[in-house]
């Protein structure tokens, strides 16, 4: 896709809204730029869209985190527009993967297995909200902030709806001839320029966690006259080689995760539990324990995590959920309230123990009884917690 970041004038210090000081630019995307912002004592990523374009993503993203808030998506606090841009106001978040990716080159199994493990949650959660995300690749994944265990997906200027909330009827499957996405990472039919749903975005998953485990991607680096000519070798070359072939060397659940999604029906409800136990056997096999030490998580990181939970030990953890609540109440007004207090939790089931464990942003695993009605379970998560303090 084109890239029209240089027609953005550096910002940096410069103020909206009368609220939001931009301190430095941390990521430049397809359609515009994101930058660090402060506002008082706390710290925002603001997204800008120039005007100028005649695109208007930046809404359409604004509207779909503001629904789908919840899980390890970045919270939406504003969204608004100034002569010259559209402005997404959003949680702040740390490193990309593909920044990572970038110094590393090669992930580790044990990396690879546990941002598996979590981006499948994540996008099992947004599927379960009728979207498909559409251009999942390295960097639309973001470390949280503060040496944070857990990974984000951001980036939803592409996502869409691919079924009815109300009759669960996905939308017909229409070839459109043109790809959505990242053609590295795209999935085989939607390089065919077939409509998406949750296939491809697993498919794209396997794509993404191969070329952590190996560096690179057979069909990068393809020499083509245009784009067009470039995403046809691309969709060649990744209909040639097999499963197999990538995954040689590699534990036979990377090849069979690959195999299993790209063999998906358009309408088929995956088997995220199954895609799920697969990362968790690999690390099983080669004794690697999940403790959310990544590659570049280093003694001085494990430090400070340690000195962050003990700081919030002393009530701090417990001062922040009643400040997130409240902004979300104010800012938001929104009717379903109770969904709020999961803001921020990770799901993540636990095949052993029959429950379901939210993990807290704050890293504190908050146990939640799956027979509970939904109040009950916002009750026992608000109490649980209150009584960790
Ligand atoms: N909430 C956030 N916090 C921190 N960094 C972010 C956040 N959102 C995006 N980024 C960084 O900015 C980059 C560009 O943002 P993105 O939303 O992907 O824009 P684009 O649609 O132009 O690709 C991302 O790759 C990521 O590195
Ligand atoms: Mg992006």
């Amino acid at each position: 896709m084109e890239d029209d970041s240089t027609e953005f004038h550096d910002i940096t210090n410069k103020t909206f809204l009368n609220k939001y000081h931009c301190i430095s630019k941390i990521g430049k995307g397809t359609f515009g730029s994101v930058y660090k912002a402060r506002y008082n004592k706390d710290y925002f990523a603001l997204k800008f869209e120039s005007k100028k374009k005649d695109h208007d993503l930046l809404e359409k993203e604004a509207k779909i985190l503001d629904y789908l808030h919840g899980a390890n998506i970045p919270y939406i606090e504003s969204y608004f527009s100034t002569d010259e841009y559209n402005i997404l106001v959003m949680e702040l978040l740390g490193k990309s993967l593909g920044y990572y990716q970038k110094q590393l080159n090669i992930l580790s199994l044990k990396t690879v297995c546990m941002i598996g493990d979590q981006v499948l949650s994540i996008l099992e959660y947004i599927h379960d909200h009728h979207i498909v995300h559409r251009d999942i690749k390295p960097d639309n994944l973001c470390m949280g902030l503060n040496h944070s265990k857990y990974v984000y997906i951001v980036d939803f200027g592409l996502a869409k709806k691919y079924r009815s909330n109300a009759t669960l009827m996905h939308y017909p499957l229409i070839n459109k001839k043109r790809l959505t996405g990242t053609p590295r990472y795209a999935s085989i039919n939607a390089l065919k320029g077939f409509e998406q749903s949750r296939r491809d975005d697993l498919e794209s998953l396997g794509y993404v966690l191969m070329y952590f485990l190996r560096g690179e991607l057979p069909w990068q680096h393809i020499n083509a006259k245009s784009k067009e000519e470039r995403n046809q070798k691309i969709l060649q070359k990744k209909m040639e080689i097999s499963s197999s072939k990538l995954c040689e060397g590699f534990p036979i659940e990377f090849e069979k995760f690959l195999d299993y999604t790209k063999n998906m029906e358009y309408t088929q409800t995956p088997d995220y539990d199954m895609l799920r136990n697969m990362l968790l056997n690999v690390m099983k096999n080669n004794n690697l324990i999940y403790n959310y030490i990544f590659d570049w998580t280093t003694k001085e990181e494990i430090k400070k995590r340690a000195e962050v939970e003990y700081s919030r030990k002393d009530g701090l953890i417990k001062k922040r959920y009643i400040s997130n609540k409240s902004l979300f109440y104010s800012n938001l007004n929104r009717n379903n309230v109770n969904k709020n207090k999961f803001r921020n939790l990770n799901a993540y089931n636990n095949q052993h123990t029959n429950t379901n464990i939210y993990y807290s942003n704050d890293y504190l695993p908050i146990i939640k009884d799956k027979d509970l009605n939904n109040n009950d379970q916002v009750n026992a998560i608000c109490s649980s917690a209150c009584n960790i303090f």
